[in-house]
């Protein structure tokens, strides 16, 4: 007799998102994503509002991903929810609804680092997916982390370099808000700057010792440099937009690509495996892509709907714990900060 299948529903709620995933062994059956508009007026996520909406989101959303997956509660074999990092009452709003329905249903609740969950979608059976081999390089790119990591095992996972000021994401944000764009504006900045010339100005590249990586100074730079310009010219940011966006993108793309190329020779890693919000970005894809040739890596890139904050990556993190028996307990607490 073929073993059962493990039935897991998946919660995720660090950031602005609220989303919820049914995964059976390793096939999303549904991924739900509810966002949060609000932020939007504030040109970033209010911890607060977000754990007010993660609260009014969270049972619609469990609803459409076990009628997506024609699921019903009482098969589910375990519920995971992220433990950390992030928002602190954003996580508290995942954790305590996987509690209460851990409880009720009599089945384990599996703590997920969110991290760790952005890196493991490559191991998701699905068209499209490729998984790598161990150890690799995981680099994860989002709002909140720009990492690079050693991994050797699904959860044998080492930090060998981090960003020491700002994320990649959070460059591309707090750029796009002095050009005037909506919060996150990565994905616009992405779609101008395929018309524009990412040569037409230049930001200076940080000389950043080690492995780590710094994106506050071309924040710094950027916001400088439009200041001055507009000084001469009200309009110097609408007539130049598309240069604009191209010109940053290009530097903080960059400015990762040049790490990850240091990481990788210095540890010999050639299987390069990317997660995480930024991930999306069109230039990063692109220019690691042309590095398998050049650099004989072979490049792992999420699908699109993989990238940003889903909860399918808890999921199948949740499925290896699962296969190990490393369960959690009620009273494991939220953390903000979670290493890996
Ligand atoms: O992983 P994620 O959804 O949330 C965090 O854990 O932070 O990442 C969100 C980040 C935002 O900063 C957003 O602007 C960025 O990912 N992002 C992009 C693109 N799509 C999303 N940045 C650049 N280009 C994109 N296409
Ligand atoms: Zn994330």
């Amino acid at each position: 007799m073929l073993p059962k299948p493990t039935l897991i529903l998946a919660i995720e709620s660090s950031c602005d998102d609220t989303a919820a995933a049914l995964v059976r062994d390793r096939k999303v059956l549904s991924n739900c994503i509810a966002n949060q508009k609000i932020h939007e007026a504030y040109g970033g996520v209010v911890p607060e509002l977000a754990s007010r909406a993660h609260q009014s989101k969270i049972i619609p959303v469990v609803h459409q991903a076990l009628a997506e997956a024609n699921i019903d509660k009482n098969d589910l074999t375990a519920i995971a929810y992220t433990q950390g990092p992030g928002l602190l009452g954003s996580l508290l709003v995942g954790s305590a609804f996987a509690k209460s329905l851990a409880l009720s249903l009599k089945v384990p609740l599996i703590p997920i680092n969110h991290m760790q969950g952005h890196l493991l979608v490559h191991f998701i059976e699905e068209e499209g997916i490729n998984t790598p081999e161990f150890p690799f390089l995981g680099v994860t790119v989002s709002g909140g982390h720009t990492q690079l990591v050693k991994v050797n095992s699904h959860f044998e996972m080492e930090l060998l370099g981090t960003t020491l000021d700002d994320a990649i994401g959070e460059a591309f944000d707090k750029c796009g808000k002095q050009m005037g764009l909506n919060y996150p504006s990565g994905p616009e900045i992405d779609k101008l700057a395929q018309k524009g010339d990412p040569h037409k100005f230049e930001f200076p590249i940080p000389k950043v010792e080690g492995y780590d990586v710094s994106y506050s100074g071309v924040k710094t730079a950027f916001t400088n440099f439009i200041s001055n310009q507009k000084q001469k010219d009200s309009n110097f940011v609408t007539n130049n937009l598309e240069d604009l966006c191209a010109s940053l993108q290009y530097t903080l793309v960059q400015i990762i690509l040049k790490k990850i190329e240091q990481v990788a020779k210095a540890f010999s890693l050639n299987q390069v495996v990317i997660g995480g919000g930024v991930a999306a970005n069109s230039e990063l894809r692109k220019q690691l892509m042309s590095r398998q040739k050049s650099h004989q890596w072979a490049v792992y890139l999420p699908p699109l709907k993989y990238t940003t904050d889903n909860a399918a990556m808890i999921g199948i993190a949740a499925y290896y714990k699962f296969l190990n028996k490393e369960y959690g307990t009620f009273s494991d607490a939220s953390e903000s900060r979670l290493n890996y």
